[in-house]
């Protein structure tokens, strides 16, 4: 064939496919390695199994999908957990582990992956040394979420700043809001939706107060840093916020420097001292805050808060004590289940209930009800017979979907062999009820040792993903993620 009966040929063709909408067939994924590094293992059990890190840079387009994969879904999703690139001597989970990024990128029909590790400053000295500096143990690791806020990517981690990330997972460095944060900042800030308005914290070990209560506006400026007086300073992981109030609980796992110097330990738990819910009011800087007592209790995650009827709501995962040991057995005999706190205004009376018996943690929601009246909550569940089986946490075989309003709940079953994390709420932008959406998560697959990210429709939980994205690497577990829609 002549080179000019080719072109024509090979035109015709292109145009009869595009006319009878017929579509190139999926190629092969485009495997790009960027950056790998020495590998290592470890018998210990937050570094094992579905926990191990993984030491490849990656970055992979045109990945497999099947199913329909939604085509409002234009943007990123992102998630953040533990990967210490150097064997630590010692590991305090979930303190501890550079933080990874791992992206899941929709583009116009086009699907792909990439992961990163924040480059920290103390990963930097430790990348230079080529091995672990026992000497920064408590460095800012930014492992634990990832927010977009205002035109930012910031990776959060509770005891340092946030570090600003670019679009394409580079590590830009700390952000102090323009100087107007000192030291640290919660990883679990909450968003209020209808005021575009950032609410966030920070605690402190050494200098009362050791609590400061922030809002940021939507454009980065900080307009309200209140001073919280605490009895002691102690760990605090997540607030809740609700129409007039920003909700902390004290529990009492209380920071011990004695204690961090001997054993690497910072904390000790002090049941004797019970629990303390601090209300500080949103919009009055002068007004006091309330405080109340109750029984000893942990809360690593709240999944929402509101106000209704003269009462606030608090729906949390409640441990009865706080975990330390890095054992399953340990993990295995302090269940924690879902419960609700409902504090009446007036006579400052708490009651407590149980909203559901199964073991769960990383609760989520449609970010759209945050500190408003919802109904529906997600949670990872962690099986107790499996976790004596495994030896080893964080196999989540299902994800459950609670209806808070009627009081029942849903279970999606992952595949034999395959596990879930924390689940994120994509609402749909044709949307107008709390279910229009896509709940999304990463599952591992043991069978294949590689991951897939799922994505479920909330008013057919229980079903098979409508679309699932097939990466050919393994995801390990991890913490906190957070849909990034394109601007
Ligand atoms: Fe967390």
């Amino acid at each position: 064939m002549k080179r000019r009966e080719f072109l024509i040929q090979s035109s015709l063709a292109a145009i009869t496919a595009i006319a009878s909408h017929q579509l190139p067939s999926q190629s092969t994924p485009i495997y790009k390695q960027y950056k790998s590094y020495k590998s290592w293992k470890s018998s210990n059990i937050f570094l094992q199994g579905i926990n191990a890190p993984v030491f490849e840079e990656v970055e992979i387009n045109n990945l497999k999908t099947s199913g329909k994969v939604p085509e409002e879904l234009q943007g990123m999703y992102l998630r953040n957990g533990p990967n210490p690139m150097f064997k630590p001597s010692s590991y305090n989970y979930p303190l501890e582990g550079d933080g990874m990024l791992h992206s899941i990128n929709f583009n116009r029909g086009k699907v792909s992956y990439k992961n990163r590790w924040i480059q920290t400053r103390g990963l930097t000295y430790e990348m230079f040394e080529g091995q672990e500096i026992t000497e920064l143990k408590f460095k800012n690791y930014a492992n634990t979420n990832i927010i977009g806020y205002g035109n930012k990517l910031l990776a959060l981690y509770e005891i340092g700043l946030p570090y600003a990330i670019d679009n394409n997972l580079e590590t830009v460095g700390e952000w102090d809001f323009n100087g107007q944060l000192e030291q640290s900042m919660t990883a679990h800030p909450k968003l209020d939706p209808k005021t575009g308005e950032l609410h966030f914290y920070r605690y402190s070990f050494f200098n009362s107060p050791y609590l400061h209560y922030y809002i940021a506006d939507k454009n980065g400026n900080i307009i309200r840093k209140t001073p919280i007086n605490v009895s002691e300073p102690v760990m605090f992981h997540d607030m809740v916020i609700t129409d007039n109030y920003a909700i902390f609980f004290h529990c009492p796992l209380v920071f011990n420097l004695q204690q961090a110097k001997e054993e690497n330990q910072p904390f000790v738990w002090q049941p004797q001292a019970g629990t303390t819910v601090i209300l500080v009011d949103r919009h009055n800087n002068d007004k006091k805050p309330i405080y109340l007592q109750t029984d000893a209790f942990w809360v690593w995650h709240f999944m929402n808060g509101f106000e209704e009827n003269g009462k606030v709501i608090i729906d949390f995962v409640h441990y009865p004590k706080i975990n330390m040991e890095s054992h399953w057995q340990a993990i295995l005999n302090n269940k924690s289940n879902l419960q609700r706190m409902t504090i009446d205004l007036k006579t400052q009376q708490i009651i407590s209930e149980s909203l559901d018996d199964h073991y769960v943690d990383f609760p989520t929601i449609n970010n759209d009800k945050i500190g408003q009246a919802y109904s529906f909550g997600y949670a990872p569940y962690i099986d107790t017979e499996l976790l004596s089986k495994r030896k080893i946490p964080n196999y989540f075989p299902s994800l459950i979907q609670y209806d808070l309003a009627k009081k029942t709940h849903k279970i999606h079953q992952f595949k034999p062999g395959c596990y879930g994390g924390e689940a994120a709420f994509i609402p749909s932008s044709k949307g107008e009820s709390e279910l229009d959406g896509y709940v999304v998560t990463f599952v591992y697959n043991e069978n294949t040792n590689t991951s897939d990210f799922v994505i479920i429709d909330p008013r057919n939980f229980a079903s098979e993903p409508i679309a699932t994205v097939h990466l050919p690497v393994r995801v390990p577990g991890g913490f906190h993620g957070n849909w990034i829609p394109n601007m």
